[in-house]
């Protein structure tokens, strides 16, 4: 009886099991007697064994369910699962450093109240050339090598398309950015045929939006962007700005001291921008406003703020790269 209270498993129990009831067990062994014994003697000796064999059998079966749940307990104990652990060893991913530099871009100028617009990637000629006063045959076209889709659909080569949609479903006053892929037919060391670009527009009612205005955010913009930089404005062409500037800042690399990242001028051009011209306008039946614009290529503010080398090294997937963001 105390070897069944002491046994610490079913397989030690199930033993004891075995030898009181089992074909050579000692109970078993016990009722073979009876049969030997005299009459006035088996009843007697029957009931006793019988008595016996019942205490045995419910002591076994208690323990037998004693040591089940023990069991069982353990097992829940050993295999529980702890959702709120964390293994330190997991492998999360990072946003890409186009993401994480066209986020940054974003935020600012949320932060001026901009709103943000979308258009599409396949355009018409009238959104990305015609409205934006670049006229078939015009040789400005030839500044975008452009991917067709047929004779009036196109990649659309930059996110300027989009100034045109917003203003043709919009009144004035706008203040918008639109960012977003562009294509174009290029492919070296720092172009890629598909990378990203943010637009910006604002436009008044009456002559308060110019240059001046135009020029504030866009060094403010840079210098958050790039922290104390020299900014500079420097005169250029755009068929849809007039005037027109593209911006430079001082080279990040060497101060403006002059290397091989700026080709040593000490500068580095980041923007196109301008006052947005009046035919322009005219495109959209916009009359009396006045407004500014300016373009930036993502990859290139990526490359810049992070030491990338090569543009096509972004899009290769590299996780060894890609790591790096984390
Ligand atoms: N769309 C021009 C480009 O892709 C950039 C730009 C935008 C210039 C707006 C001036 C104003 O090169």
């Amino acid at each position: 009886m105390s070897k069944i209270y002491s046994s610490k498993t079913l397989d030690e129990l199930d033993e004891i099991r075995v030898k009181l009831f089992g074909k050579k067990g000692l109970i078993t062994a016990e009722f073979s007697k009876i049969k030997d014994l005299k009459a006035d003697e088996k009843k007697e000796f029957a009931q006793k064994l019988n008595e016996k064999k019942e205490t045995l059998n419910s002591a076994i079966l208690e323990k037998k369910h004693e040591l089940e749940n023990l069991k069982l307990q353990e097992r829940m104990k050993k295999e529980a699962i702890d959702v709120t652990l964390f293994d330190e060893g997991l492998n999360i991913g990072a946003l890409h450093p186009i993401t994480i530099t066209m986020d940054k871009i974003i935020e600012y100028f949320l932060s001026q109240n901009f709103s943000i617009e979308n258009g599409p990637l396949i355009e018409d000629d009238f959104h990305n050339f015609e409205a934006l006063n670049l006229p078939k045959y015009h040789p400005a076209r030839d500044m975008q090598d452009t991917f067709y889709t047929s004779d009036n659909n196109l990649l659309r080569t930059h996110t300027s398309p989009v100034q045109i949609r917003t203003m043709q479903n919009e009144k004035p006053p706008i203040r918008m950015i639109a960012p977003g892929a562009v294509f174009r037919r290029d492919f070296d060391l720092t172009h890629t045929p598909m990378f990203h670009q943010i637009e910006g527009l604002v436009v008044e009612k009456g002559n308060k939006v110019n240059f001046a205005n135009l020029k504030y955010i866009l060094e403010n913009f840079l210098r958050y962007m790039f922290g104390d930089v020299k900014v500079r404005f420097r005169p250029s062409f755009f068929p849809f700005t007039e005037p027109s500037a593209e911006v430079d800042i001082s080279c990040i690399f060497c101060k403006g001291h002059g290397c091989r990242v700026c080709s040593n001028t000490g500068w580095l051009e980041v923007l196109g921008s301008g006052v947005v011209d009046p035919n322009v306008f005219k495109f959209v039946g916009y009359e009396d406003v006045s407004g500014y614009a300016f373009g930036l290529g993502v990859e290139r503010f990526a490359m810049l703020l992070h030491g990338v080398p090569d543009l096509r090294s972004l899009f290769e997937g590299d996780i060894r790269l890609l790591e790096q963001f984390k």
